[in-house]
Protein backbone atom coordinates (compact mmCIF):
# COMPACT_ATOMS: atom_id res chain seq x y z
CA UNK A 1 0.00 0.00 0.00
CA UNK A 2 1.58 3.56 -0.78
CA UNK A 3 0.69 5.85 1.40
CA UNK A 4 3.69 8.78 1.11
CA UNK A 5 3.49 9.61 4.34
CA UNK A 6 0.04 9.25 5.98
CA UNK A 7 -0.60 6.92 8.78
CA UNK A 8 -3.37 4.43 8.26
CA UNK A 9 -4.48 2.87 11.66
CA UNK A 10 -7.56 0.15 11.55
CA UNK A 11 -9.44 0.50 15.19
CA UNK A 12 -11.23 -2.54 13.95
CA UNK A 13 -14.47 -2.89 12.33
CA UNK A 14 -15.16 0.54 9.48
CA UNK A 15 -13.12 2.52 12.28
CA UNK A 16 -10.15 4.14 11.01
CA UNK A 17 -8.00 6.73 12.56
CA UNK A 18 -5.56 9.19 9.68
CA UNK A 19 -3.18 10.74 10.25
CA UNK A 20 -2.55 13.31 7.10
CA UNK A 21 0.94 14.49 5.63
CA UNK A 22 0.67 17.68 7.84
CA UNK A 23 0.42 15.69 11.24
CA UNK A 24 -3.84 16.30 11.60
CA UNK A 25 -5.57 13.66 12.67
CA UNK A 26 -8.92 12.11 11.11
CA UNK A 27 -11.37 9.84 12.56
CA UNK A 28 -13.43 7.40 10.49
CA UNK A 29 -16.90 6.53 12.13
CA UNK A 30 -16.06 6.86 15.89
CA UNK A 31 -16.71 3.90 17.60
CA UNK A 32 -13.84 2.92 19.99
CA UNK A 33 -15.05 2.33 23.72
CA UNK A 34 -17.90 0.15 22.54
CA UNK A 35 -16.17 -1.67 19.84
CA UNK A 36 -15.00 -4.90 21.24
CA UNK A 37 -12.52 -5.41 18.21
CA UNK A 38 -10.52 -1.95 19.09
CA UNK A 39 -7.58 -2.74 21.11
CA UNK A 40 -7.73 -1.17 24.84
CA UNK A 41 -4.83 0.61 24.36
CA UNK A 42 -6.43 2.96 21.42
CA UNK A 43 -10.12 3.01 23.28
CA UNK A 44 -9.11 6.42 24.68
CA UNK A 45 -9.05 8.97 21.84
CA UNK A 46 -6.35 11.26 22.47
CA UNK A 47 -6.26 14.27 20.02
CA UNK A 48 -8.65 14.89 16.71
CA UNK A 49 -9.24 17.43 13.74
CA UNK A 50 -11.81 15.75 11.91
CA UNK A 51 -14.77 13.23 12.10
CA UNK A 52 -16.06 11.92 9.17
CA UNK A 53 -19.38 9.69 9.75
CA UNK A 54 -20.62 7.31 7.47
CA UNK A 55 -24.44 6.89 8.79
CA UNK A 56 -26.08 6.92 12.28
CA UNK A 57 -25.87 2.99 13.27
CA UNK A 58 -24.32 2.56 16.72
CA UNK A 59 -21.55 0.34 15.16
CA UNK A 60 -20.68 3.77 13.45
CA UNK A 61 -21.60 6.36 15.52
CA UNK A 62 -21.30 4.49 18.66
CA UNK A 63 -19.21 7.35 20.24
CA UNK A 64 -19.26 10.01 18.21
CA UNK A 65 -20.82 12.72 20.56
CA UNK A 66 -18.45 11.68 23.94
CA UNK A 67 -15.63 12.12 21.39
CA UNK A 68 -17.07 15.34 19.62
CA UNK A 69 -17.43 17.02 22.80
CA UNK A 70 -14.06 16.58 24.37
CA UNK A 71 -11.89 17.30 21.26
CA UNK A 72 -14.43 19.46 19.32
CA UNK A 73 -13.09 18.18 15.49
CA UNK A 74 -15.11 19.31 12.71
CA UNK A 75 -17.44 16.47 11.54
CA UNK A 76 -18.64 15.95 8.38
CA UNK A 77 -22.07 13.78 8.03
CA UNK A 78 -25.12 14.13 5.92
CA UNK A 79 -27.29 16.92 6.94
CA UNK A 80 -29.71 14.86 9.07
CA UNK A 81 -27.47 13.25 10.94
CA UNK A 82 -25.55 16.27 11.78
CA UNK A 83 -29.16 17.67 13.04
CA UNK A 84 -29.51 15.12 15.16
CA UNK A 85 -25.75 15.59 17.01
CA UNK A 86 -26.34 19.28 17.13
CA UNK A 87 -29.56 18.74 19.25
CA UNK A 88 -26.77 16.42 20.94
CA UNK A 89 -25.21 19.17 21.82
CA UNK A 90 -22.15 19.03 19.33
CA UNK A 91 -20.60 22.12 17.87
CA UNK A 92 -18.72 22.60 14.54
CA UNK A 93 -20.41 20.69 12.20
CA UNK A 94 -19.88 20.47 8.67
CA UNK A 95 -22.58 18.81 6.98
CA UNK A 96 -22.86 18.01 3.21
CA UNK A 97 -24.43 15.94 0.84
CA UNK A 98 -24.00 13.25 -2.08
CA UNK A 99 -21.92 14.63 -4.86
CA UNK A 100 -20.36 17.44 -3.20
CA UNK A 101 -16.83 18.17 -1.91
CA UNK A 102 -15.66 20.28 0.52
CA UNK A 103 -11.96 21.35 2.00
CA UNK A 104 -12.00 20.34 5.60
CA UNK A 105 -8.80 21.13 7.37
CA UNK A 106 -6.00 19.91 4.99
CA UNK A 107 -7.79 17.11 3.15
CA UNK A 108 -10.34 17.21 0.38
CA UNK A 109 -13.62 15.35 1.30
CA UNK A 110 -15.94 14.17 -1.04
CA UNK A 111 -19.68 12.34 -0.18
CA UNK A 112 -20.89 9.29 -2.13
CA UNK A 113 -23.48 6.87 -2.00
CA UNK A 114 -24.04 3.71 -0.50
CA UNK A 115 -26.26 1.25 -0.53
CA UNK A 116 -27.51 0.76 2.88
CA UNK A 117 -30.38 1.58 6.04
CA UNK A 118 -29.86 4.27 8.19
CA UNK A 119 -31.67 5.09 11.74
CA UNK A 120 -30.47 6.35 14.53
CA UNK A 121 -31.18 4.35 17.86
CA UNK A 122 -32.10 7.43 20.10
CA UNK A 123 -32.92 5.72 23.55
CA UNK A 124 -36.43 3.53 22.60
CA UNK A 125 -36.87 5.68 19.75
CA UNK A 126 -35.76 5.53 15.84
CA UNK A 127 -34.43 8.55 14.37
CA UNK A 128 -34.49 8.87 10.69
CA UNK A 129 -30.59 9.84 10.15
CA UNK A 130 -30.44 10.62 6.75
CA UNK A 131 -29.17 8.19 4.06
CA UNK A 132 -26.14 6.11 4.60
CA UNK A 133 -23.31 7.51 2.82
CA UNK A 134 -18.80 6.51 1.73
CA UNK A 135 -16.69 9.34 1.48
CA UNK A 136 -13.91 10.03 -0.92
CA UNK A 137 -10.91 11.56 0.79
CA UNK A 138 -8.07 13.23 -1.22
CA UNK A 139 -4.68 14.14 0.59
CA UNK A 140 -2.49 16.85 -0.36
CA UNK A 141 0.27 14.18 -1.44
CA UNK A 142 -2.05 12.74 -4.02
CA UNK A 143 -3.44 9.78 -2.75
CA UNK A 144 -7.09 9.33 -2.75
CA UNK A 145 -8.95 6.97 -0.29
CA UNK A 146 -12.37 5.69 -0.71
CA UNK A 147 -14.10 4.70 2.50
CA UNK A 148 -17.20 2.50 1.59
CA UNK A 149 -19.24 2.67 4.71
CA UNK A 150 -21.36 -0.21 5.10
CA UNK A 151 -22.78 -0.57 1.35
CA UNK A 152 -23.90 -3.37 -0.79
CA UNK A 153 -22.18 -3.53 -4.03
CA UNK A 154 -23.94 -1.10 -6.52
CA UNK A 155 -23.25 -0.46 -10.34
CA UNK A 156 -22.07 3.49 -9.99
CA UNK A 157 -19.15 2.24 -8.12
CA UNK A 158 -17.69 2.22 -11.73
CA UNK A 159 -18.45 6.12 -11.24
CA UNK A 160 -16.85 6.96 -8.36
CA UNK A 161 -13.43 4.95 -9.98
CA UNK A 162 -13.92 7.22 -13.48
CA UNK A 163 -14.26 10.98 -10.98
CA UNK A 164 -12.06 10.00 -8.36
CA UNK A 165 -9.75 7.08 -9.13
CA UNK A 166 -8.95 6.28 -5.32
CA UNK A 167 -5.88 3.85 -5.22
CA UNK A 168 -6.63 2.40 -1.98
CA UNK A 169 -10.87 1.50 -0.92
CA UNK A 170 -11.68 0.28 2.59
CA UNK A 171 -14.82 -2.17 1.92
CA UNK A 172 -16.90 -4.30 4.15
CA UNK A 173 -16.70 -7.80 3.77
CA UNK A 174 -18.18 -9.70 6.97
CA UNK A 175 -21.49 -10.40 4.86
CA UNK A 176 -24.93 -10.20 6.67
CA UNK A 177 -25.38 -6.52 6.98
CA UNK A 178 -23.46 -5.63 4.00
CA UNK A 179 -21.27 -7.26 1.14
CA UNK A 180 -19.18 -10.33 1.36
CA UNK A 181 -16.42 -11.22 -0.17
CA UNK A 182 -17.96 -12.09 -3.25
CA UNK A 183 -20.22 -8.48 -3.85
CA UNK A 184 -16.38 -6.96 -2.86
CA UNK A 185 -14.83 -8.47 -5.33
CA UNK A 186 -16.83 -7.31 -7.61
CA UNK A 187 -16.96 -3.96 -6.55
CA UNK A 188 -12.73 -4.05 -6.46
CA UNK A 189 -14.09 -4.62 -10.56
CA UNK A 190 -15.95 -1.49 -10.76
CA UNK A 191 -13.49 0.92 -8.66
CA UNK A 192 -9.96 -1.18 -9.62
CA UNK A 193 -8.16 0.22 -6.69
CA UNK A 194 -4.13 -1.11 -6.19
CA UNK A 195 -5.42 -1.54 -2.65
CA UNK A 196 -8.10 -2.75 -0.94
CA UNK A 197 -8.14 -2.99 2.96
CA UNK A 198 -11.23 -5.04 4.26
CA UNK A 199 -13.02 -4.58 7.24
CA UNK A 200 -16.36 -4.54 9.00
CA UNK A 201 -15.76 -8.56 9.79
CA UNK A 202 -15.06 -10.81 12.63
CA UNK A 203 -16.75 -8.01 15.09
CA UNK A 204 -19.85 -10.08 15.36
CA UNK A 205 -20.18 -14.13 14.67
CA UNK A 206 -22.50 -13.34 11.93
CA UNK A 207 -19.66 -11.22 10.16
CA UNK A 208 -18.68 -14.25 8.51
CA UNK A 209 -16.35 -12.86 5.56
CA UNK A 210 -12.28 -13.01 5.36
CA UNK A 211 -10.10 -11.07 3.49
CA UNK A 212 -7.99 -14.65 2.26
CA UNK A 213 -11.69 -15.28 0.82
CA UNK A 214 -11.29 -11.71 -1.24
CA UNK A 215 -7.89 -12.31 -2.13
CA UNK A 216 -8.89 -15.42 -3.45
CA UNK A 217 -11.52 -13.56 -6.02
CA UNK A 218 -9.13 -10.38 -6.91
CA UNK A 219 -7.11 -10.58 -9.82
CA UNK A 220 -4.39 -7.56 -9.78
CA UNK A 221 -4.75 -5.39 -6.47
CA UNK A 222 -3.81 -5.80 -3.35
CA UNK A 223 -5.77 -7.25 -0.92
CA UNK A 224 -4.17 -5.72 2.36
CA UNK A 225 -4.90 -7.54 5.53
CA UNK A 226 -5.23 -5.29 8.52
CA UNK A 227 -4.91 -6.35 12.75
CA UNK A 228 -7.07 -3.92 14.50
CA UNK A 229 -4.65 -1.30 16.49
CA UNK A 230 -2.04 -1.96 12.92
CA UNK A 231 -0.82 1.15 11.55
CA UNK A 232 0.04 1.35 8.10
CA UNK A 233 2.36 4.06 7.10
NI1 LIG B 1 -24.91 0.06 9.16
MN1 LIG C 1 -22.18 -1.36 10.35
Amino acid sequence: MNLNGIKLTWLGHATFRIQTPKRKTVLIDPWVMGNPACPDSEKNVSSLDTMLITHGHGDHIGDAVEIAKKHNPKIVGIPELCGWLSKKGVQNLAEMNKGGTQQVEDIKVTMVHADHSCGILDGDTLVYGGEACGYVIEFENGVKIYHAGDTNVFGDMAIIRDLYAPQIAMLPIGDHYTMSPREAAYACNLLKPQTVVPMHFATFPVLTGRPSELAKLVKGIEVYEMKPGQTAS
